[in-house]
C-alpha cells in the first residue's frame, strides 16, 4: 500500500489528511518502532525525542506489557464496570495508589487524560453540591496551558486563541497569567513572577466569590504549552495556603509529568503542597493503552459514595484489557528504577543541553525536571525577542531535525507571544550514549538553523 504517499488518496488516508496541509508537509511514514526509535518506509532512524506525545515512556515493543494485555484478553476480555467488578481494575488501582502515596487511596480509571481531566472536575463538583455548596462552579487554570482538546477541557485550557472559535460553544473557565521562569507575568525574577500569579490567583478568588470557586487547577510542570516550565517553588505552597484559605480544591494535571519528574508525582517534590486531586495518563498507559486517572483521598470518595455516589462512566473505563497493560507498564517502572532514571538521566541531559545553550545564540532556556525538558528558541538571547512568525523557528528545527534522525515537536504558543521551544522527552528507558546521541544530533540540528538563518541575514 503506498497511497500514505500520495498528496489526497481516492479514499480513507492517514490522520493527518484532517489537519492543516502547511504543517504536514513530508511527514514520514512510520513503519516499525524498537526501543526509543522509529523507522520511516524508507529506511530511516528517528530518536523519539518526544516519546510519541510525551507518553512512550517505555519506549516500543515492550514484550511485558503487550504480553499481559493478550493473556488478560484471551481470559476475559470485558465486562461492564457499572454492572460488574474484575480484579485487573483492583490490581491496577492498587499499584497506583501505592506509588502515589497517602491521600490518593482511591483511583478512578478513564480513557485518556482531556477524560480524567472532565471526570476530575465533574467529582469535584458533584462532592461539592452533595455537600450542599450548589454554587461552586468556576474553575480557574493558568495561561498559558493546556488541559485537553474536548468542549471542556479547551474551555480551562489556557489558550489566547481558543475562544475565537469556539467561544460561543465550549464554556471558558477564568485564567490567571503562568507563572513562566524564563518570561516572568511579574517583576523581572521567577520568584517575582510565582508570587505575583499566586497574588493573581487570590485576588481571582475573591473578585468571583469563594463560594462559587471550585478548584484551581494547574500543571505543576508544564507540557508543552510552556515548555516545561517549573514554577518557583513559592508557587507551590503559595497556591495551597490560598487554596485552603478560600476553601477552593486544588488539582494537579499530571497527565504529562507523572513518572517523567524523577518522582512518581511531580507533587512529590512539594511536600507542602499536597493537591487534592491529580489526575495522570500518558505515562500510565506509555502509548500501548489508551487510559487515564483521577486520584483523590478514601475519605472524599467513600464521603461521596455515602451521599449520591459519582455516577459518571464511559463505555472503556477500566476495561480489563488496559487494566493490565498498565499494570504491566507500572511493574516495568518499578522493577526497572525508570523513575530514578528519569531523575538521574534527566540532570545529563539537562547538562548537555545547557552546554547547547552556551553556545548557541538562539537556545535563550534550557528548563524542566527529569525527562521533561524544553529548549526555547530566540533571534536575539539578550531581549528574549522570537523568531517571526514567517520563520516559525521551532517548526523549521523539526524539519532540520527529520534530517538529523530526530523526531521533535515544536511549539510557537499562541503566536510566539509566549515563546517557541521544542520538548524534549524521550522514552525513560533511553541509556547514557543514547542520551549523547541525542543531543549531538540536536546541537547539529540547531546549527544548521543557525546557518541558515546568517545566510538569510536574519542573524
Ligand atoms: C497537561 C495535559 N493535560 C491534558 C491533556 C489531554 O490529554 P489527551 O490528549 O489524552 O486527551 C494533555 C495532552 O497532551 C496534556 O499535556
Amino acid at each position: 500500500m503506498d497511497s500514505l504517499n500520495l498528496e489526497r488518496p481516492p479514499r480513507g488516508g492517514a490522520q493527518d489528511l484532517f489537519y492543516s496541509k502547511a504543517n504536514t508537509r513530508g511527514l514520514p511514514t512510520i513503519v516499525r518502532g524498537e526501543g526509543i526509535y522509529i523507522f520511516d518506509d524508507r529506511g530511516n532512524r528517528f530518536i523519539d525525542v518526544i516519546s510519541g506525545a510525551m507518553a512512550a515512556s517505555l519506549g516500543q515493543g515492550n514484550e511485558r506489557v503487550l504480553k499481559a494485555m493478550y493473556e488478560q484478553g484471551m481470559k476475559h476480555t470485558f465486562s461492564y464496570v457499572r454492572v460488574s467488578r474484575h480484579l485487573p481494575n483492583a490490581a491496577l488501582t492498587e499499584r497506583v495508589s501505592r506509588l502515589a502515596g497517602a491521600g490518593f487511596e482511591r483511583v478512578h480509571l478513564s480513557s485518556g487524560g482531556s477524560e480524567s481531566v472532565e471526570m476530575a472536575i465533574k467529582f469535584l463538583r458533584q462532592y461539592s453540591y452533595a455537600k450542599g455548596n450548589k454554587d461552586k462552579t468556576r474553575i480557574i487554570t493558568l495561561m498559558p496551558s493546556y488541559h485537553g482538546g474536548t468542549l471542556a477541557t479547551i474551555g480551562w485550557t489556557g489558550d489566547e486563541d481558543a475562544a475565537s472559535v469556539w467561544g460561543p460553544m465550549a464554556v471558558f473557565g477564568e485564567k490567571i497569567p503562568a507563572p513562566l521562569s524564563y518570561r516572568p507575568p511579574f517583576g523581572t525574577t521567577s520568584e517575582d513572577g510565582s508570587r505575583g500569579a499566586a497574588a493573581a490567583l487570590e485576588a481571582k478568588i475573591i473578585e468571583l466569590g469563594a463560594e462559587n470557586v471550585l478548584a484551581f487547577m494547574m500543571e505543576p510542570i508544564g507540557g508543552q504549552s510552556t515548555g516545561a516550565n517549573v514554577p518557583h517553588p513559592i508557587f507551590f505552597s503559595e497556591v495551597r495556603r490560598v487554596c485552603d484559605k478560600y476553601g477552593v480544591f486544588l488539582v494537579f494535571d499530571e497527565i504529562v509529568s507523572a513518572c517523567r519528574s524523577g518522582k512518581f508525582l511531580a507533587a512529590h517534590h512539594y511536600p507542602d503542597c499536597k493537591p487534592d486531586v491529580v489526575i495522570t495518563a500518558k505515562g500510565l498507559g506509555a502509548t500501548y493503552t489508551p487510559i487515564g486517572a483521577m486520584m483523590a483521598s478514601a475519605e472524599m470518595v467513600d464521603e461521596l459514595a455515602d451521599l449520591t455516589g459519582f455516577n459518571l462512566s464511559h463505555t472503556y473505563n477500566a476495561n480489563p484489557i488496559t487494566c493490565a497493560g498498565a499494570a504491566a507498564v507500572l511493574d516495568e517502572m518499578v522493577d526497572r528504577d525508570l523513575i530514578g532514571n528519569a531523575a538521574m538521566l534527566g540532570e545529563k541531559l539537562k547538562a548537555r543541553l545547557e552546554g547547547i545553550k552556551d553556545n548557541s545564540p538562539i537556545v535563550g532556556d534550557v528548563r524542566g525536571q527529569g525527562l521533561m525538558l524544553a529548549v526555547e528558541y530566540v533571534r536575539d538571547k539578550m531581549s528574549k525577542e522570537v523568531f517571526s512568525g514567517d520563520i516559525y523557528a521551532s517548526d523549521r528545527i523539526r524539519q532540520i531535525g527529520v534530517e538529523n534522525g530526530l523526531m521533535l515537536y515544536s511549539r510557537r504558543q499562541n503566536g510566539g507571544r509566549y515563546g517557541e521551544w521544542s520538548v524534549v522527552c524521550p522514552p525513560l528507558i533511553i541509556t547514557e550514549d543514547q542520551i549523547d546521541d541525542l543531543a549531538n544530533r540536536l546541537e547539529r540540528t540547531i546549527a544548521a538553523f543557525v546557518d541558515e538563518m546568517v545566510r538569510a541575514k536574519v542573524l
